[in-house]
């Protein structure tokens, strides 16, 4: 693992070369990845109007977690990369800050935009204010009114401090106003992480292909074979050893009806061997562990998938825009199109909940849901323009 320095120091990057008075994009961790890739793509279509430039905080290091998504996404490779690696939040969080002054003083940014809720979110949106440069937040106003989430703490923060907040869905509007912002500053342009599901349908893995890679056990995929995917991160489910053990229990329960693909976050890979319990879950063959997708694998396996279980964000709206039914493994979601339009269940972390909403999955199939409206991979598009005529 790469631990980030305890010291904080400023670090010294070389910005020099980068057009000044241009747009700095940053991503952070992988679920920054899809979003971003979109907004890069639209604007340097008029890279004349608006030069852009990308930074990577690197909270995400890993390949699995990192290098993949830039390849499948075809985003440009960063112009810097921070490198702050892991840390405790506020180490994390001011370590980005620290580096990303340096950057921000060197480039005299026309703007910030930052994406989705992870702490280089945060981070990058307080160094821009504090230097009174624009901030546009993609993905504003989501409130899982959850404080224990350290995402919710970076979305109120980030969207307080932001000049242009491009919204996903409706709820996300009212919220926003709820807290003081002003109707003027908030904009719906739809969802950019949909925009790069579209952008990469076509080219998703092979589901033949990600069988025969992962699955090569006891499990012959045919066409309309079945199967689960288990995502699983959140500190709520994963940090405690009592909850974890549970979820895992249920988890094999219901791989007996269905084989569980269940991909691995470094997180929870820790967890799970620091409590134990991965001997437990090698008592249940037919969940089978992989570690972290590259996200055009991970959109052949949803594609086919019968239903999802997870505690992601990114996979409430992906499977509702793929109409695959969605169990999530929260008490809350920021999302609440993905359950009044999309396929989505909200279940926590509850054994019985979880079970005989599976139940009822495999009985009736689930939730069909509709499309939300601005999920039509034009957003990023809507952004830019916006952008370009405002900023
Ligand atoms: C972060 C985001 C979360 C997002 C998730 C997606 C915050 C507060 N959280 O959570 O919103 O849903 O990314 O993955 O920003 N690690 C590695 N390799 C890596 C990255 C992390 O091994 O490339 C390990 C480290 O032990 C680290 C732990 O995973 O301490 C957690 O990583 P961190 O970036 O702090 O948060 P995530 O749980 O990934």
């Amino acid at each position: 693992m790469i631990q980030a320095d305890n010291n904080l120091q400023q670090m010294s990057f070389d910005a020099k070369n980068l057009p000044k008075n241009s747009l700095v994009c940053v991503v952070g961790a992988r679920p920054n990845f899809m979003k971003i890739a979109p907004i890069i793509r639209a604007i340097k279509a008029n890279a004349d109007q608006l030069p852009v430039c990308l930074i990577h905080t690197g909270q995400h290091y890993d390949d699995a977690m990192n290098k993949s998504f830039f390849n499948d996404l075809e985003i440009p490779e960063p112009d810097i990369n921070l490198e702050v690696g892991s840390g405790s939040h506020t180490v994390q969080t001011a370590q980005v800050m620290l580096r990303f002054e340096v950057i921000v003083e060197q480039i005299q940014p026309r703007g910030v935009l930052v994406v989705g809720d992870v702490n280089s979110t945060i981070a990058c949106a307080l160094v821009a204010a504090k230097k009174n440069i624009p901030i546009i937040h993609v993905e504003a106003g989501l409130r899982s009114y959850d404080r224990l989430m350290p995402e919710e703490i970076n979305r109120v923060l980030t969207d307080q401090l932001s000049d242009y907040l491009y919204t996903t869905e409706a709820s996300a509007k009212q919220n926003l106003l709820k807290e003081g912002i002003s109707a003027q500053r908030v904009h719906f342009v739809g969802n950019v992480m949909i925009d790069s599901l579209l952008f990469c349908k076509e080219k998703a893995a092979n589901i033949n292909d990600i069988m025969s890679k992962y699955a090569a056990l006891d499990y012959c995929w045919r066409p309309g074979s079945q199967f689960a995917v288990l995502t699983l991160h959140r500190p709520s489910n994963v940090d405690q050893h009592e909850v974890l053990e549970r979820i895992i229990n249920v988890l094999g329960k219901i791989s007996e009806q269905l084989p569980v693909f269940f991909t691995v976050h470094p997180r929870t890979k820790h967890r799970l061997e620091q409590f134990g319990l991965d001997a437990l879950l090698k008592k249940f063959s037919n969940i089978i562990c992989l570690q972290p997708l590259s996200y055009l694998e991970m959109l052949g396996l949803l594609s086919h998938a019968t239903v999802v279980l997870t505690d992601s964000g990114g996979l409430q709206e992906e499977t509702t825009a793929l109409g695959v039914p969605c169990i999530t493994l929260r008490e809350n979601t920021e999302r609440p199109v993905t359950v009044d339009q999309g396929t989505n269940t909200i279940v926590g972390s509850n054994a019985e909940l979880i079970m005989s909403t599976f139940d009822n999955v495999m009985t009736t199939g689930g939730k069909k849901g509709r499309i939300p409206d601005g999920w039509d991979g034009n957003a990023a598009q809507r952004i830019a323009e916006h952008l370009l005529s405002n900023l």
